[in-house]
């Protein structure tokens, strides 16, 4: 390609990208499976270790479902700002606003929950070792944000602590472990956004 055309092209992935934000109201209308499909073709297509591709997506949107991730999440997230949280830890969420009242996990009309798979089994059962799982599967997590956003769709990057009441509520085996949601629609018509600040290049790149 030519270079021309190589950073034209970088430079509307970036703009596209630059409008990304996480977003915590949501819109409750439906969104249309096939474009959850896609983006999640999207983040199957990632880079992993050994192409060993050490994830699974539960996509929810049973409200009952979601329902009970809901009251699961909460419970976990009083005893986290009530008791758990170190006072350092409340102080660098504080300018985000979050507290542990989470109604997006049922307002959004889907949740992807990531699941980061840390080892294969074979036909009997044995364990086969995977590696870099938690590289691979952040890679991964990273595409399917990207494709969420620029197919017109906003999310937020959700992860209770812990997580593991998901892998009995989505009846995942005990070789996967939760890594993340995805908390998935349109933003709600007056969302809002913290006024966050990210790197400038100089902070964020060395060139050598
Ligand atoms: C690994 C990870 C975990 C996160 N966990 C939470 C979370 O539990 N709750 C939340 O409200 N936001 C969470 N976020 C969202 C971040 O707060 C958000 O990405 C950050 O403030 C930057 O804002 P932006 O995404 O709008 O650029 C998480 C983000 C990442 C990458």
């Amino acid at each position: 390609m030519e270079d021309r055309e190589l950073k034209a092209r970088a430079a509307a992935f970036r703009s596209a990208m630059a409008t990304r934000r996480s977003v915590r109201a949501f819109d409750p209308s439906a969104v249309p499976l096939e474009a959850i499909v896609d983006c999640l073709k999207t983040a199957g297509a990632s880079p992993s270790g050994a192409n060993q591709q050490p994830w699974h997506f539960v996509v929810v949107t049973d409200p009952k479902m979601k329902r009970r991730i809901r009251e699961a999440a909460e419970a976990q997230e009083r005893k986290f700002y009530e008791a758990k949280a170190p006072q350092a830890w409340l102080e660098a969420l504080a300018p985000l606003g979050t507290g542990p009242e989470k109604p997006f996990l049922e307002d959004a009309p889907c949740l992807i929950v990531v699941f980061e798979r840390k080892y294969g089994l074979d036909a009997k059962g044995h364990r086969i070792a995977h590696y870099y799982t938690r590289e691979s599967t952040g890679i991964a997590a990273g595409f399917l944000i990207a494709a969420l956003h620029l197919s017109g769709l906003a999310c937020l990057t959700y992860t209770p602590s812990p997580m593991t009441f998901l892998n009995k509520l989505l009846d995942r085996p005990a070789n996967e472990s939760p890594f993340l949601i995805l908390v998935t629609g349109r933003p709600a018509k007056d969302a809002a956004v913290p006024d966050l600040k990210k790197k400038t290049l100089d902070e964020l790149v060395t060139f050598i």
